[in-house]
Formats: C-alpha cells, structure tokens, sequence
C-alpha cells in the first residue's frame, strides 16, 4: 500500500476538485504567456471570443475538447501531409488494481482523435493490457497520464473522468 504518505496530496486534490468553476479565459495581454508589447498581439483571435462557442468545461482550458471534435464543433486538419495515415483506434481499456478508487477507464478513440500511436506506444507506454505499472504518484509527478493531464489535457483535479468505472462492476481476477 504505497498511499499514506501520498494522502495529503490527493486531499488537496479533492479539494481543489471540489472547487473547481469554469476559468475565465484572460485577454491575451494579461494571460501570462503572451508579451502584451508585442505589436502582432492585436492581429490574434481573443480566447473569449475563440472558445466560447464551443461546448463548456467546468476545469482546465474551460473547453470540453473531445465533444467539440466529435460534435463537429471544430474540424481540425487531422495531418499535416496529406499522405500521412490517420488511426483510430475505437478501444476501451480498464487499468484497475482494485484499489481505494473506482477503476481506470482508457478511452483509445478520444485519445486517437488527437494523437497518433506513436505519441503513445512504446513510449511512455508497452502496447499490451496489464503490461505497464500506473501509478497514482507517478501521474501526479507529471508521467504517464500526467504527462498530458494537467497539461495539455483536462486536469489531475478530474478524479471521476479517469476512475469512472464501479469496482464492484469489474469481476476481480478476469481480464478486461
Ligand atoms: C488522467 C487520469 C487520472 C486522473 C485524472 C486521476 N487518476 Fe488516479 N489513477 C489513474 C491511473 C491510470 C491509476 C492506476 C490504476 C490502477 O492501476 O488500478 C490511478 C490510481 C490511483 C490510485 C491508486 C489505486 C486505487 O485505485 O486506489 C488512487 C488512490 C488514485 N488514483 C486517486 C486519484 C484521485 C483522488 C484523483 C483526483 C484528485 C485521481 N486519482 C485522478 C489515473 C488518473
Ligand atoms: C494517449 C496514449 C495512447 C495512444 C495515443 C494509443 N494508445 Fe494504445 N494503449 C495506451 C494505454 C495506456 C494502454 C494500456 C496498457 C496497459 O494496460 O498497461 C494501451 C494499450 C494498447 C494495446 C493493448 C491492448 C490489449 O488488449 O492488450 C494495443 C494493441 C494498443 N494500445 C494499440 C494502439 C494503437 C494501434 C494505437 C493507435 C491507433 C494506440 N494504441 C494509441 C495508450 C495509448
Ligand atoms: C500523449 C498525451 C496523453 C496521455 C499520455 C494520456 N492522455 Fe488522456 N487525453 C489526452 C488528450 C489530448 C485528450 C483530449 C482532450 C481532453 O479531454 O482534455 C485526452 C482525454 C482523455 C479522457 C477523456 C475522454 C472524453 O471522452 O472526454 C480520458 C478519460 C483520458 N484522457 C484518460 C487518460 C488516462 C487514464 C491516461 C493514462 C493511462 C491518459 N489519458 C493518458 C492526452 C493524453
């Protein structure tokens, strides 16, 4: 049981889960990133402007990306040579150790909407069920999952959007 030591983190977490409310999407010359001297700025789309059409998250970015794709609230060029193969992979996995949480649903469709294999397999992860060790405080320490999630994909704060399947659903010792 490697958790109690990790447990403050995860009750920060939860809190901050908790709490969550839509972020307000900050004029580009105050969002930190951009230079607010630079004179290109004004030739940029607003992100207020940008997103709001599009369908609301209550964490990250403030945008539910995988419904905006899906729903054809946008309709990104999918490669950027045209010869370049798109692979989408329509899967479900469950990574469950049968822990405190309710197991791990790994959606590959909503990954490879947006990603290629490559990004995946074989690093960071081996391309076989039950072949990978995940572990919560690797993800909160930025690998694995977290090398995305809290970064460039929804939130750690999420819990459920990653733990959404039941245990008591899953039968222990079977495959998936
Ligand atoms: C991006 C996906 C993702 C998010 C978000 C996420 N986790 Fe996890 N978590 C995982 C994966 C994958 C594992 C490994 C599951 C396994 O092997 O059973 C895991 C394992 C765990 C474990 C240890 C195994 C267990 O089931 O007891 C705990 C505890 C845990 N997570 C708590 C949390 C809490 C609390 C949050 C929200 C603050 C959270 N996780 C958010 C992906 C995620
Ligand atoms: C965002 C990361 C990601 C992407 C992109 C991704 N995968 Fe995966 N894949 C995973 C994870 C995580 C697992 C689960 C490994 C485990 O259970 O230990 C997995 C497992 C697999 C497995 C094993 C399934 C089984 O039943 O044993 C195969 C095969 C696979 N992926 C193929 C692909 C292919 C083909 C693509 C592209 C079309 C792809 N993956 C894209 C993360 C990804
Ligand atoms: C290489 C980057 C990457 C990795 C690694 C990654 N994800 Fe994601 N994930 C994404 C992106 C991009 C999206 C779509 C944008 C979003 O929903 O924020 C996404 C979306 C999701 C969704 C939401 C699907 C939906 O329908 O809304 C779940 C659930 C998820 N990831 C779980 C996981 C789990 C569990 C792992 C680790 C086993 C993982 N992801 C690893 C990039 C990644």
């Amino acid at each position: 049981m490697p958790w109690p030591r990790r447990a403050a983190s995860i009750t920060v977490l939860l809190v901050a889960a908790a709490s969550a409310a839509p972020l307000p999407w900050l004029p580009l010359d105050r969002d930190g990133v951009h230079d607010p001297k630079a004179p290109g700025l004004a030739l940029l789309q607003q992100p207020a402007e940008a997103l709001a059409p599009l369908p609301r998250d209550t964490a990250g970015n403030g945008v539910r990306w995988v419904q905006a794709l899906e729903t054809g609230a946008i309709a990104p060029r999918s490669t950027l040579l045209g010869n370049t193969p798109v692979r989408v992979l329509d899967q479900d996995l469950i990574i469950s150790k049968f822990g405190s949480m309710p197991a791990v649903k790994f959606p590959h469709r909503a990954h490879t909407l947006w990603l290629d294999c490559s990004n995946c397999h074989p690093v960071p992860f081996k391309d076989k069920a039950g072949a990978n060790r995940f572990s919560m405080t690797a993800i909160l320490n930025g690998e694995q999952c977290g090398l995305c999630h809290g970064a460039v994909s929804f939130p750690l704060t999420e819990c459920n959007r990653c733990h959404s399947v039941p245990n008591a659903s899953l039968r222990r010792g079977t495959a998936p």
